[in-house]
């Protein structure tokens, strides 16, 4: 498109911490050298085997509506084929793309590029309002999480999250750092005798993750839990997940008073 050059990135350039950080970026320069766009890609390989490629990409206000957001996609996705091929990867191979609520130029351009809306994640939040404990099921004993539980606590969540599309859990050195570095204090484990039944994790005002064992659902576990979480917390927490509620963990955290605060929309195509 005439009056911007597409380059890659070079120091110095004044985008984010995270296109620095990216797989593959693309920058498009003015005429002034002074940039008014750019691109990224980042991909992984979901529990369920497909790979994605994650396109992200910005477009700054004054330059917007000129074509510039469509050229940067093509040649994201160019790049994504590009990539898949020397990479050899099998099986199902996906673009994706993401978009805000109040997004609607992004969402545009994606649904023109036959992107399809294939899920919404949303962050809830609650006020600092009581929340009454509730009892934790029969036989069911909690204590603060210890490094040590890594290896439980990653088969846990393998079991509990078995099956799910878009879901990458981390690889168990990953979760044993994670639990080294988190405040453990609220970090929250229940047993049953010598097994994990399930957990909590909280960082600052955010409840990162709950889990419980298939074995031990529907007892009311995560209720009890996450009381025990907001309780300790003592204010207002916010979380995320799934707005199509594929485990009925939604339904959960309305029933404890969360509600939703903004909706982030996945976006994907067939790359091959
Ligand atoms: C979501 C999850 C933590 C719920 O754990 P749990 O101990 O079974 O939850 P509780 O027994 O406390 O359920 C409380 C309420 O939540 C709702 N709920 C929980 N699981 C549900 C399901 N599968 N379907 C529909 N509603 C469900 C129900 O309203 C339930 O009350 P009820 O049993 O009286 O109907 C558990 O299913 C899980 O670990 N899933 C996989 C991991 C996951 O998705 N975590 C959430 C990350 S955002």
């Amino acid at each position: 498109m005439a009056g911007f050059l597409l380059r890659p990135l070079r120091a110095g350039d004044a985008v984010g911490e995270r296109l620095a950080a990216a797989e593959w970026s693309l920058v498009a320069e003015d005429g002034d050298g002074t940039v008014a766009g750019w691109a990224s890609l980042r991909s992984w390989t979901e529990d369920d085997g497909v790979h994605l490629f994650l396109t992200h990409g910005h477009v700054r206000a004054a330059d917007r509506r000129r074509g510039l957001g469509g050229m940067l996609l093509d040649e994201t996705e160019v790049a994504a084929a590009r990539l898949s091929e020397q990479r050899r990867l099998g099986g199902t191979v996906m673009l994706g793309g993401n978009a805000d609520d109040g997004q609607h130029d992004r969402a545009a351009l994606l649904a023109s590029r036959g992107y399809a809306r294939i899920f919404t994640m949303i962050w809830m939040r609650r006020d600092a309002s009581a929340v009454p404990l509730r009892d934790l099921p029969q036989g069911i004993a909690v204590r603060n999480a210890t490094v040590d539980d890594a290896g439980d606590l990653w088969r846990l969540a393998q079991r509990a999250w078995a099956g799910r599309p878009f879901v990458t859990l981390p690889p168990e050195d990953r979760l044993r750092d994670w639990l080294r570095r988190s405040d453990r204090s609220s970090f929250l484990v229940a047993t049953s005798g010598e097994r994990i039944a399930g957990f909590v994790a909280v960082h600052g005002d955010e409840i990162e993750d709950v889990a419980v064992d298939p074995d031990f659902q529907r007892r009311g576990l995560a209720s009890a839990l996450l009381t025990r979480a907001l309780v300790a917390l003592g204010g207002p927490a916010r979380l995320r997940t799934e707005a199509h509620d594929p485990a009925g963990a939604r339904t959960l955290y309305e029933r404890l008073g969360f509600r939703v605060a903004t909706r982030h929309h996945r976006y994907r195509k067939r790359l091959r």
